[in-house]
Order: C-alpha cells, then structure tokens, then sequence
C-alpha cells in the first residue's frame, strides 16, 4: 500500500483528499474514504475520455462543461491513488466562464501555460451512489480493469 512519504510537501487538504507533491513535479491525491476513492476515480475516467466527452456516461457528462479543460491524471496502478500535474494558483484576468463554476473556481495553470481544472469530480455528496454506479460503467467501457 501507498501512503504519503514525509518529505512530500503537503499541497493542501480538501473536503476528500490529503495532496502532496512528488519529486517528480506531479501531485499525489490520497483520498479519506470513500468519496474520495470515487473522486479520484472520476478524474481518471473524465481524462480518459476527454476527446470523447460523449461516450461518458451520462451522470458524469452532465456534471461537465463543454469548454472546460482538465489537468492530466492517472491512478496508481491497482490503487484508487490519482497522481496528477501540478496546478499553480495565481490571479488570472478574465478567467473562462467553465473555470469559474468549477466549485469557486478550482482551476489555475500547468506547466504548459495552460488553464486547467485541478478538482472535477463535481459531484454532490447525496449523490455518491449514483457517482459510483457511473465509474463503474465507464470502467466497464474502458474494458480494461485499470485506467
Ligand atoms: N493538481 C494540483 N496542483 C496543485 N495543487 C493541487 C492540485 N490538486 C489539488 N491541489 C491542492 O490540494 C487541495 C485539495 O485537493 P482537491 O482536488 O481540491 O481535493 P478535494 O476533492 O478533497 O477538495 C486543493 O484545494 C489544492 O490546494
Ligand atoms: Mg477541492
């Protein structure tokens, strides 16, 4: 099992996941519990599928805008861990309108220069199951047991 090394730099805490950064750059999501492990999850599949945002599963599809874009990420393999490029946060003007209703605007830039979102798995607690019920058939379309 995984767990976070002490000389990781704590990143923050959020509502579900403890970040910390690796030496590689990337950040290291560990969830708290279960909404956690789903979240970590629906950021691999929402990347998975960013070029075919329409053969996501429809709770999920829902949650997302059209515009909006996504930092890269991946599970640790055969763990529900989600690695991911670092964000930095920084006052931009005119920041897109997908940015700002990204859950008070949980979006900065990579290492690309791009404008990326850093925490989209938008779902609401009460809906848990149902988040649960669309990872898995997104997991199932993959065909593959590890995204
Ligand atoms: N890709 C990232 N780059 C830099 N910091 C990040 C990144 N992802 C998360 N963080 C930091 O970690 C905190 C918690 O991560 P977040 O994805 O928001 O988890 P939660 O879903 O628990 O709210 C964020 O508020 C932010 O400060
Ligand atoms: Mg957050």
């Amino acid at each position: 099992m995984i767990k976070p090394n002490k000389l990781w730099p704590i990143v923050g805490h959020g509502r579900h996941r403890d970040v910390y950064r690796l030496p590689s750059g990337n950040v290291i999501k560990f969830p708290r519990g279960t909404a956690g492990e789903v979240a970590n999850i629906w950021e691999a599949i929402v990347w998975r599928f960013r070029y075919h945002r329409d053969n996501l599963p429809e709770f999920i599809r829902r949650c997302m805008d059209d515009e909006a874009q996504y930092a890269r990420c991946r599970l640790v393999p055969r763990t529900n861990i989600l690695v991911m490029e670092f964000v930095r946060f920084e006052h931009i003007n005119g920041l897109p309108h997908w940015a700002q209703g990204m859950d008070g605007g949980q979006a900065g830039i990579n290492s690309a220069g791009n404008i990326v979102a850093y925490d989209y798995a938008d779902f609401c607690d009460d809906d848990l199951e149902l988040a649960q019920v669309a990872i898995e058939s997104a997991r199932y379309c993959l065909k593959q047991r590890y995204l």
